[in-house]
């Protein structure tokens, strides 16, 4: 079998569109631009990438983007008042500071000061919450693409037979807390589960997000499963010096296996900004008290 290759870069385009259609709206009925805030501390270079795509992105969806970029040895307090600044701030829908922080910095206290209401990134205890509960709020933008692209390919998930490997609390912990509300059956495996083939090849959806270059391998995967690949892996190339991106999963043996699966790049990686700004118009929207189905996007 040759797996259907599920083109997460085409689903993103046309997210970002729904996105650009439903902000014009927004302004058109609350006479302002919907606002998305980045803090970036320090200057490694991935997520210097990271933050000049997400402000390229927000501006052409007809959003204001904000930049807050500090230097490393920028203070936890002073970092904090940035923080409370944009939460104070009305032209600010969403806010995201970028992670990882520098090591002198607590991560989970300066996520805890952001507006649970403003946190587009789904990381505050209060949207942890909040999702385990099924109430609205936030959702990571990353496992919530991946449901995106699982029910686009899909439809109905209900009864299925899920496993997640990783137990990260930006992937692994949420996707499975999504799961379970699409009403699966779901396993979340980690480096410590035992015979993890085993566990995999029972699934019908296989989500990885471990962090480990090709690790999931096609004998592991039940014939005809959908396979997301999370992981963005740089490893040596085939040519002297040159690098190559790779996924979590043995894309040319998993691929002879399963039903459908996600490329990298182009599968998962293009939804992650595409949800931020998805969150950020449904903030925005929240946030002004304008009604909007946030279904439809
Ligand atoms: N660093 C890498 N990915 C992310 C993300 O989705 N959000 C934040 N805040 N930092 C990141």
């Amino acid at each position: 079998m040759t797996a259907q290759i599920i083109d997460g870069k085409a689903f993103a385009a046309g997210l970002r569109e729904r996105v650009g259609t439903v902000a014009a709206d927004f302004e058109a009925k609350s006479g302002r631009k919907a606002g998305l805030a980045v803090v970036l501390v320090g200057e490694d270079p991935a997520s210097q990438v990271y933050v000049r795509n997400k402000g390229k992105q927000t501006l052409a969806c007809g959003m204001k983007s904000f930049e807050h970029k500090l230097s490393a040895d920028t203070s936890e307090a002073d970092l904090l008042a940035v923080v409370e600044k944009l939460n104070a701030d009305p032209a600010v829908d969403g806010i995201l500071v970028q992670l990882p922080l520098p090591s002198h910095m607590n991560e989970q206290k300066v996520i805890a000061a952001i507006n649970p209401d403003k946190d587009v990134d789904g990381f505050h205890v209060v949207n942890v919450g909040r999702l385990s509960t099924g109430l609205p709020g936030f959702v990571p933008c990353t496992p919530l693409g991946c449901v995106m692209l699982l029910k686009d390919q899909l439809g109905s998930l209900s009864g299925l037979d899920a496993v997640v490997v990783g137990r990260s609390n930006i992937v692994g912990k949420p996707m499975a807390q999504l799961l379970i509300a699409e009403s699966c059956t779901v396993t979340v495996a980690h480096s410590r589960t035992q015979d993890l083939p085993e566990v995999v090849r029972r699934a019908d959806i296989v989500v990885a997000a471990v962090g480990r270059p090709e690790m999931v391998k096609g004998e592991w995967i039940k014939p005809g499963a959908t396979v997301i690949d999370v992981g963005i892996n740089r490893v040596p190339g085939a040519e002297e010096g040159k690098t190559k991106l790779v996924g979590d999963v043995d894309f040319a043996s998993a691929s002879e296996v399963a039903g459908a699966i996600t490329p990298v790049p182009g599968g998962v990686g293009p939804m992650t900004i595409a949800v931020l700004l998805r969150n950020t118009i449904v903030a925005a929207h929240r946030n002004a008290g304008i009604e909007l189905d946030e279904s439809t996007i």
